[in-house]
């Protein structure tokens, strides 16, 4: 009994290894846009997001539930298995954080929307995330501004917060708050 629960040991974590290996290079072309230099594409830094997160995000825009023409093709051809070991691989990556400037007139109106409303309560009190809710911190100001829009004009759902998303009002300084996190 015991040889044959070492060798099954042994290919379980071959098997892992091959599984992170594997995500590591097809993440490669991901990080080809999520990356700080491309800001002006429009793609969030994903570093440091939970697998979960990342696979359910993923397959979002692969099923269309998530519109994005870019993102659709770029996932096309990914089974399951290759978003989750991608998704692995991003998620053990540390979180990119301070490469953005931000205007701190701006950090400190949001910071006052954020503590109103809540916003740490599901995302974390520094806005690390957790499994289910994605991080914010350090996250690029424009991805956060267009996500902000989406919630607003119901082009992507988000849970409800006791007060719509359109009503915040300031939706720019919320954004520069929430890059400037560490
Ligand atoms: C050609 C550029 C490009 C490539 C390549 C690309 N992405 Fe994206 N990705 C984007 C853009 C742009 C968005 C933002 C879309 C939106 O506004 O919803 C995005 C959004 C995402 C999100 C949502 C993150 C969040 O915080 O909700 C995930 C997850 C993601 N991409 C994963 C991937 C994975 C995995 C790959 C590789 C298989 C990949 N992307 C390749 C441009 C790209
Ligand atoms: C009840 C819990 C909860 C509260 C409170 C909450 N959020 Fe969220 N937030 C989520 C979840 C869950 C998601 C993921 C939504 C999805 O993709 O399905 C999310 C997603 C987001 C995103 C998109 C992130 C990304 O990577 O695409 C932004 C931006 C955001 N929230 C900002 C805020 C702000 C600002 C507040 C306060 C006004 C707030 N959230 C309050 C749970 C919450």
């Amino acid at each position: 009994m015991r040889p044959l629960l070492i060798i099954l040991g042994l290919l379980i974590s071959i098997d892992a290894f091959a599984d992170a290996k594997a995500g590591e290079k097809k993440a490669q072309l991901c990080l080809l846009c999520h990356k700080p230099e491309n800001v002006k594409y429009g793609a969030p830094l994903l570093e440091a997001q939970s697998t979960k997160y990342l696979v359910r995000a993923t397959t979002e825009y692969k099923i269309g539930k998530r519109s994005d023409p870019i993102m659709k093709s770029s996932v096309a051809n990914l089974s399951s298995r290759d978003i989750r070991n991608i998704a692995d691989y991003i998620a053990s990556r540390p979180a990119v954080t301070g490469v953005f400037s931000t205007d701190p007139a701006k950090v400190a109106v949001g910071e006052k929307w954020v503590v109103e409303m809540k916003c740490g309560s599901c995302h974390g009190p520094t806005f690390a995330g957790t499994e289910a809710v994605p991080r914010l911190a350090g996250q690029i100001t424009g991805y956060l501004i267009s996500q902000l829009e989406a919630f607003a004009a119901d082009r992507r759902a988000h849970p409800p917060i006791g007060t719509r998303f359109d009503r915040i009002g300031d939706v720019e300084a919320i954004a520069h708050y929430l890059t400037a996190m560490k």
